[in-house]
């Protein structure tokens, strides 16, 4: 069967784009730079944008494009030894797949609530309290599901199956089409009109402030490449997939720049967007920035939605702001999915809306475990083990196969054979030394705070199971695919 194909340049460029850009731009990012030393974080975070996001994103563009397939059967080409790492990377989508959709799920309430600020007055408490109705629940004692945020999940899930069982040109490249346009103007109009409101550019100012003694932390070096893995949909199973479907004659080096560049220039505009509504905020409510801003899940869901109470026309901008989440978190989601149903149509040769209806199918079922009242704690952990551990661990071994046991050179002359600019050596230099240095440097130094500082109070039993789980089930088919080769060979 011939393997689908991107309509056009542009058609991938915005699936790409629409894939990397997400949720982990918009409440993850400015939280992070700020926390990390304002504009000294830029430092490190474009450091690791030039040393690992920009080379890790030409060596996937070029594997995924070069030998066709999803992860696994791109890496197993490669050597057949290495297809487990494939399913390793294809599993750590599926679980940010399926937590993730449950933040889109908030999102979708939540631009329902802001037509008319239905959250009330007291944000915090209409999160925790009212919206999830957390209690004293935990990962491990969920309560139960709470229907309405079930049903905004559905909805989610349903965005994503029509995408993913379309086909890549009729469903994810016409969806990526319609969604990244409309993404970036909504939040350029955002931006035009929260820059001018009292106490925006201060606001703005906080953001960009240098604190140059943060530099020498390595949490802030940790903070950088973590974030530019996970926003820029490296190393976890999706630009593998992607880049698979681009047609023979394609770009590879060019358009892997345009995708980061696109993505980082998003998420400087995300941290504008937010630190004008906080500047904003501080300034009606008499505080300083530091005062007001709050992290993750709190700045988009408690903060955020405080500061559109005191917004002029705040039923407009208000479902702007949640519109904009929902419809970044669904190309990101679109992705996830994408990269799973792939791996599963290049293994068992099924057809494209089978393996859509198992994916989300199955996926739909455990992500009910998110629409619980102690989702978002669950939430919390396996994000945490996901990025933490399961994308830098994957990165940081598909590197090593990629540039220790294989010819790191052969990748960067078919890129240059490929593409409209030549790389040079840095390319070499940063995947095969600069990168793997860091990541191992930042892995050591995530395991060992996990195993003496713990995370968030948790029992991490669940988080390293979980890991533990999706190595092996690599590894057994592996092994499989390895025993039924020789067995066809006899
Ligand atoms: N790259 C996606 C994001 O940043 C997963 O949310």
């Amino acid at each position: 069967m011939k393997r689908e194909q991107w309509g056009s340049r542009t058609g991938f460029i915005l699936a790409a784009v629409g894939s990397a850009v997400g949720l982990g731009n918009i409440w993850r990012f400015p939280y992070m730079a700020y926390e990390n030393g304002g504009g000294a974080f830029f430092i490190p975070y474009l450091f690791a944008m030039l040393t690992a996001g920009i080379p890790f994103m030409i060596l996937e563009f070029s594997m995924g494009q070069r030998h066709r397939g999803s992860a696994p059967k791109t890496l197993s080409i490669i050597n057949k030894k290495f297809e487990w790492l494939g399913w390793f990377q294809v599993g750590v989508a599926a679980v940010i797949a399926i937590y993730y959709v449950a933040v889109i799920g908030w999102a979708i309430s939540y631009f329902g609530l802001s037509f008319t600020q239905g959250w009330g007055t007291d944000t915090n408490a209409y999160f925790f309290s009212d919206y999830l109705q957390l209690g004293d629940n935990s990962p491990t004692n969920l309560g139960s599901i709470q229907w309405g945020i079930a049903l905004a999940m559905v909805i989610a899930w349903g965005v994503t199956y029509a995408a993913v069982a379309g086909g890549v040109k009729s469903g994810i490249e016409r969806a990526s089409k319609i969604m990244m346009p409309i993404l970036f103007l909504m939040v350029i109009g955002l931006i035009a009109r929260m820059i001018t409101l009292p106490g925006a550019l201060e606001g703005v100012t906080y953001l960009f402030k240098p604190d140059f003694s943060k530099i020498w932390d390595l949490q802030v070096w940790a903070a950088a490449y973590g974030q530019i893995f996970f926003t820029l949909s490296i190393g976890f199973a999706i630009m593998l997939a992607y880049s698979s479907y681009l047609p023979e004659k394609s770009d590879i080096s060019n358009n892997a720049f345009m995708t980061v560049l696109l993505n980082c220039g998003f998420s400087i505009l995300s941290g504008i967007m937010i630190f004008s509504v906080l500047g904003y905020m501080a300034h009606a409510q008499d505080k300083g920035v530091t005062d007001v801003v709050s992290s993750g899940v709190g700045l988009a869901f408690v903060t955020i939605p405080e500061a559109i109470n005191l917004l002029p026309i705040p039923y407009i901008l208000g479902p702007l702001f949640f519109f904009a989440l929902t419809v970044a978190g669904l190309s990101s989601h679109i992705s996830l999915v994408e990269a799973v149903t792939s791996s599963i149509i290049d293994k068992l040769g099924c057809s494209r809306r089978k393996a859509a209806n198992w994916v989300v199918g199955v996926g739909f079922i455990i992500s009910m475990a998110y629409a619980t009242n102690g989702g978002l704690l669950l939430l919390d952990l396996v994000d945490h083990f996901a990025n933490n551990i399961g994308i830098l661990a994957s990165c940081l071994v598909e590197l090593l196969l990629m540039t220790w046991l294989m010819k790191v050179s052969d990748s960067r002359e078919y890129a240059n054979k490929q593409s409209d600019f030549k790389i040079a050596i840095w390319f070499d230099i940063c995947l095969k030394f600069i990168s793997p240095a860091m990541l191992i440097i930042i892995l050591v130094d995530k395991v060992d705070t996990l195993l003496t500082d713990g995370y968030g109070g948790y029992n991490l039993n669940l988080g390293w199971a979980m890991i533990a789980l999706l190595l092996a089930v690599g590894i057994i088919i592996n092994v499989n695919s390895k025993k039924s080769a020789q067995g066809a060979n006899v």
